[in-house]
Order: structure tokens, then sequence, then C-alpha cells
């Protein structure tokens, strides 16, 4: 495929993706289909590479029932998603964390003594950045979580899956009820952001709406 090809495509996925209210209940996505979702989330890049993030899969009806009443912001989406995310965040990931140290020198193969001889940079990274505090460091994951799920929203649009971000809940509703089911591992996670994924049940309502580009950027 040429580039010109590949851009117009691309776009089509941009301008296909909207926040979906509300699902077909009738049709399903497949496990394969989903199985790319989730490749893109773990494809996605991350500070240091922590990969800072936990995808959970809400598909029973009785654990959507007792999300519902803390889940304002998905009424529609939430019982009629053909598959519902719950993405976590990792907590406390210092540069000392067992979880980084593991992630670092296993998954990424960086030597230990060379990942030792870092921690200099790593310490005046962390200070640079702030990352100070237990909420800092939580915030800090967080945000990570949200390039998995726009890369997770892009690939299902470019299968022409919909999708719908969710911010709208009740955080220590949530985190407590995740708690309660022990989905938080050792105090390891904390919620981060839900994302919606199945078949539009009708178009939408609206033409997409978004600043011209002058105003959002300025070349300097
Ligand atoms: C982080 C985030 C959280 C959002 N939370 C909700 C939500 O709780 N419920 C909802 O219906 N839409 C939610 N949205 C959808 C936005 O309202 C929507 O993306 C925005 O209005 C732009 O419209 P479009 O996505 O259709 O282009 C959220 C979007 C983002 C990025």
């Amino acid at each position: 495929m040429n580039i010109e090809a590949k851009k117009t495509e691309l776009m089509s996925t941009f301008h296909f993706r909207h926040a979906t209210k509300e699902f077909d209940l009738t049709r399903k996505i497949t496990n394969e289909d989903f199985e790319f979702i989730l490749e893109a989330g773990r494809l996605s890049p991350s500070s240091g590479g922590n990969e800072p993030w936990k995808f959970l899969v809400v598909q029973t009806p009785e654990f959507r029932k007792e999300l519902a009443p803390h889940v304002t912001g998905a009424v529609r989406s939430l019982p009629t998603a053909s598959h519902f995310v719950i993405i976590l965040a990792r907590k406390g990931l210092t540069f000392d964390s067992p979880y980084v140290v593991e992630q670092q020198t296993k998954v990424k193969k960086m030597p230990v003594h060379v990942y030792n001889s870092m921690r200099d940079a790593y310490a005046q990274f962390y200070g640079d950045l702030k990352l100070d505090t237990e909420r800092a460091l939580l915030d800090w994951s967080s945000k990570q979580t949200y390039l998995a799920m726009g890369n997770m929203m892009t690939a299902a649009a470019h299968i022409n899956i919909d999708s719908c971000p969710i911010e709208g809940f009740d955080l220590d509703a949530v985190n407590e009820l995740l708690e309660k089911k022990g989905l938080l591992g050792n105090n390891e996670f904390g919620l981060s952001v839900m994302v919606a994924f199945g078949y539009r049940s009708k178009e939408p309502v609206r033409a997409k709406t978004r600043r011209p580009m002058q105003q959002l950027v300025q070349f300097v």
C-alpha cells in the first residue's frame, strides 16, 4: 500500500471512531478480534517501558450490575458492550521497587550491573518529574494507561469495532468493589480508566466537532 493510501485509511479509522453511547446487543466481538485489540494495548509505549497497566475484562452480567451504580458515564454502554474493560494502573513504581527492577532486568533484559549503574540518573529523573508521592506515582502510571486505551480504540476502529472511553465513575466506590473482589493484587493496582467495546446500535447523532488546527498548533 502506498503512503497516500495508508494516510487515507488511517484517517478514515479516526473518523469512524466516536464515543459510542450504546452498542448492538446482538453483535459480539470475536475472540480473535478482541485479541487484536488487546495486543494493541500490550504493544503500547510506556515511560521507561514499565508497562504499568492491567486490563480487567468484565464479561459477567452480575459483575456489570455491581459496577453500574458507580459508573454513571456508561449507563447505556456498560450493559450493552460486547467487551467492557477496566484499566488498572500500577502503584508505587519507584525505580527500586521489585516490579520495576524485574521489568527492567528480566522483561527488558537490561543487565543488572547496568541497571544499578543508572540509579543516580533514575533518582534525578524521578525528582525532576516530581514523582515523589504515592498519588504522583499512581497518576504517572495512569497517564501511561491512557496511551494503551487510545491505541486499543484506534485498533478497534480500524476493524470497524466501536468503543467509548469512560471516566464517569466513582473512583473510591469502584476501587472498593475491585478490592473486595481481590482484583487489585496486594495493593499493587488502582483504577485508572474504563473502555467499552462493541458495535454501534445506531449511527452517531452528531457529526464530529473539533476546533480548527490553527487554534491548537503553534510552530515555535
Ligand atoms: C478520558 C475520557 C473519558 C471519557 N469519559 C466518558 C464517559 O464517562 N462517558 C461517555 O459517554 N463519554 C466519555 N468520553 C467521551 C468523550 O465525551 C468524547 O470522546 C468527546 O466528546 C469527543 O467525541 P468523539 O469521541 O465522539 O469524537 C470520554 C472521553 C475520554 C477521552
